[in-house]
């Protein structure tokens, strides 16, 4: 059998450092108030977990696109669609304010875009963030006026090497 790590690998790491990190913003922000922006809606599967971490926060879903079931998505005026390029800055003055959590999940196989969108996500919604807000993704983003922090350690299968996920806070 051929030795490395398969894409099923990289899922169970991807999946299981996610989860770690959105559990340990959630500890982070517990006592920061505001509202969570959940940037790639995909399918839904992130924001169902964030409902289940802040039940009485306000979350908004940004995307290109609708493709989460109804029972995995916020109500039509909580998602802001379009390229994020456009639609956020567009967006900026009629989001909630106070943020205390914004979660990027945007990252695909091309890298070098994904870097190039993720800086901009963080400079377009990092001036959001309450004092003591993160910013949480799986791609660097350097937001202003925010410290990076250490990603939690997170247990994997033997073989399995980390996912890289990254923590911001305003400062
Ligand atoms: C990795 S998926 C998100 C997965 C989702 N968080 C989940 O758990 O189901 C990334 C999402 O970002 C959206 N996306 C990527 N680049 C975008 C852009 N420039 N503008 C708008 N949406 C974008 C894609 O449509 C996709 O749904």
């Amino acid at each position: 059998m051929p030795t490395g790590e398969s894409r099923l690998d990289r899922m169970i790491a991807r999946l299981t450092t996610q989860r770690a990190c959105l559990a340990s913003a959630a500890a982070l922000i517990a006592g920061v108030p505001g509202a969570v922006l959940e940037v790639g809606l995909g399918k839904g599967r992130t924001y169902s977990h964030l409902r289940l971490l802040f039940p009485d926060r306000d979350i908004w879903a940004f995307d290109r696109e609708v493709h989460a079931p109804d029972f995995s998505r916020p109500a039509d005026d909580r998602i802001i669609l379009g390229d994020f390029r456009q639609s956020m800055p567009d967006a900026v003055g009629s989001l909630p304010s106070p943020v205390a959590l914004i979660h990027a999940d945007i990252g695909t196989e091309k890298r070098r875009g994904d870097d190039e969108l993720a800086r901009f996500v963080g400079q377009t919604l990092g001036p959001l963030l309450a004092p003591g807000g993160l910013m949480v993704g799986d791609r660097e983003t350097e937001p202003p006026a925010c410290a990076r922090l250490d990603a939690p350690p997170v247990a994997l299968p033997d073989g399995i090497a980390p996912w890289p996920y990254f923590l911001y806070r305003r400062t």
